[in-house]
This record gives C-alpha cells, sequence and structure tokens, in this order.
C-alpha cells in the first residue's frame, strides 16, 4: 500500500526501514523525518506523517512485545513513542493547524 504519494513510499518500506533503525538502537525515539532520512527521502507535503506515526508506534511496540517488553523501561520508552501523536498526529496533516483557512 502506497502511504506516501510525494515520494512513492509503500507501507512495507516504511517497516522495513524502522526496524533497521531499532536493531540499530532500540530505544531510539524514531520519528517521520528519521525514517525518511534513513530512506534518503523528504518530507514534502507532509500529510502523510500521521499514517507513518501510527506505523512507527505499531512496529515499535510489536518490536519491544517480541523482545519481552514489559518492563518500566519499555513502558515508559512507549509511552514518549505513543506521544508523537500529539505532536505529528491528524492535527498536522498537510501543515494545516485548526485556524488555518485559505480564504
Ligand atoms: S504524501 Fe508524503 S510527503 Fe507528501
Amino acid at each position: 500500500m502506497l502511504v506516501c504519494h510525494c515520494n512513492l513510499i509503500t507501507q512495507k518500506e516504511i517497516e522495513d526501514a524502522i526496524i533497521v533503525m531499532l536493531d540499530e538502537d532500540r530505544w531510539q525515539l524514531i520519528v517521520p523525518a528519521k525514517v525518511y532520512h534513513a530512506m534518503a527521502k523528504r518530507g514534502r507535503c507532509c500529510g502523510c506523517f500521521p499514517n507513518v506515526v501510527e506505523t512507527i508506534i505499531r512496529v515499535t511496540e510489536e518490536y519491544h512485545g517480541r523482545a519481552g517488553g514489559g518492563d518500566v523501561e519499555t513502558v515508559t520508552y512507549l509511552d514518549r513513542v505513543r506521544a508523537l501523536r500529539d505532536k505529528f498526529g491528524s492535527k498536522f496533516i498537510e501543515r494545516r493547524y485548526k485556524g488555518h483557512r485559505a480564504a
């Protein structure tokens, strides 16, 4: 499934990039720009970022679940990952904020 129409990036490519980053450092905080940088791409309209954030959260939770997560350190880390929704969630779509009106 195509997630980023500007860069033609699929869901699988994003998942694979996240797993490679987690293999390098399972505690790093992964954000959409970091994923795109790892794939030598850039966010253009950034309308895909909310979906990328949900993918980051899902893949990270699964990764740490397989690694036997559940301790305090893992729970705290996953809370930080889920907090990305506040920064890059649906409010972020196409960089339009609530007060923005074109006309
Ligand atoms: S849809 Fe991904 S940058 Fe535009």
